[in-house]
């Protein structure tokens, strides 16, 4: 079952000028003024040696599929791959799993179902690396990484050093946590280390698409391999393959409003999909306000709004990064006028 890699000893390659449009799902040019590809801690530290560290801070790239990347970088790329998986510990009835950050998440939950570890079926299919999952909280078909986070380790650039944080200190929230804010651009995640159930799996099969899904293929009693198959079918249904069509899967959060925004909504739409959250607060998916704006499926140039779900933007073949965001504005710009709700990216805008 174990299977992390030997520490690599060999020096990390610094490359100039790199072409960057095969490492994001998007698949916009982009080069680098300065890129190298990192596959252990070892690496990062004999980078810190070599005062890589000390000009310009670079901009970590995991599995490229939450970034809107511009033409041309002059900070340099840093390419997480640190790999490997393993079980680091287990008990009656959970098992405690370390994975490297440059491993894809897909992979780490199919390994998961496959040895009955429980938790992270639901997250089955989002496209990225492990070292990017705490990062923004992914969260899909009613569960968030951080129900089954136990702890990361992260490289710090400024300093050189490595540091254990808990899930108490990643400060998370919806698509959101410590390294999206005070220490955005800083560290580094070297490796994850989650809880996952062996025996008494939680079955969460509520999110309504899900709970449909299942009840269409008469599944009563589900399994964790039955909501990672659903979970599978759903989202190809949904979404867009990168490999088919270029996408950094939802380009907006679901913005929280307060309950007055939704009011006029309700009175014009009875059928509006909301989620209540706490307070006075209410969670509107961004799809339905931009589906309703008049955007799903809707084509600008090289750019577009995906039929199936109108929060994903689609580059149908020869983008630029600067058309992404303006078409990504123009949406932005029309769901305030209609709805007067400020639309907030969840795609990472390198600048
Ligand atoms: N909807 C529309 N039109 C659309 C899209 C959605 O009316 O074009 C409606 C749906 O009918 C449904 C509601 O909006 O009533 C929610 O849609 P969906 O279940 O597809 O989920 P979402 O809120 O649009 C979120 C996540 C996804 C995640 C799904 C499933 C965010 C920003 N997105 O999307 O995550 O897969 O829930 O849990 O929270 C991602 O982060 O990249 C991502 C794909």
């Amino acid at each position: 079952m174990t299977h992390f890699s030997v520490k690599s000893s060999s020096h990390p390659q610094i490359k100039q000028n790199f072409d960057l449009t095969s490492f994001n799902t998007l698949g916009l040019p982009s080069k680098a003024a300065r890129f190298v590809e990192v596959s252990s801690t070892d690496h990062l530290l004999k980078l810190h040696e070599q005062a890589f560290f000390k000009e310009k801070l670079p901009f970590v790239l995991g599995g490229g599929s939450n970034v809107l990347l511009k033409d041309y970088l002059d900070i340099p790329v840093l390419k997480n791959s640190i790999s490997g998986k393993k079980v680091i510990k287990q008990d009656e009835n959970f098992v405690w799993i370390e994975a490297g950050a440059g491993e894809n998440w897909h992979k780490l939950v199919s390994w998961a179902v496959e040895q009955d570890f429980g938790g992270i079926e639901n997250l089955a299919l989002i496209p990225g690396t492990v070292g990017a999952a705490p990062i923004q909280n992914i969260g899909a078909y009613g569960v968030e990484l951080e129900q089954v986070f136990e702890s990361l380790e992260l490289f710090d650039m400024r300093t050189g050093k490595l540091h254990t944080y808990r899930r108490e200190e990643c400060e998370f929230g919806y698509r959101d946590s410590i390294f999206k804010r005070e220490l955005k651009g800083q560290v580094i995640v070297t490796k994850v280390v989650l809880t996952l159930t062996k025996t008494n799996h939680i079955i969460q099969s509520s999110y309504r698409s899900l709970n449909d899904y299942l009840r269409e293929h008469n599944i009563t009693q589900p399994v964790i391999r039955d909501i990672f198959d659903a979970v599978v079918a759903i989202r190809r249904s949904k979404l867009p393959d990168p490999a088919d069509l270029g996408n950094a899967g939802s380009f907006f959060k679901n913005p929280v409003v307060v309950r007055s925004v939704l009011e006029p909504i309700l009175r014009e739409y009875c059928d509006v999909p909301y989620y209540e959250m706490e307070g006075e607060l209410v969670k509107i998916p961004a799809g339905w306000l931009i589906e309703k704006a008049g955007w799903k499926g809707r084509r600008v140039g090289n750019v577009g709004t995906y039929e199936n779900q109108a929060l994903v933007i689609v580059n149908h073949g020869g983008a630029t990064g600067e058309e992404v965001y303006e078409h990504a504005m123009r949406i932005k710009a029309s769901v305030k006028k209609v709805f007067g709700i400020d639309l907030v990216p969840e795609v990472n805008i390198v600048q």
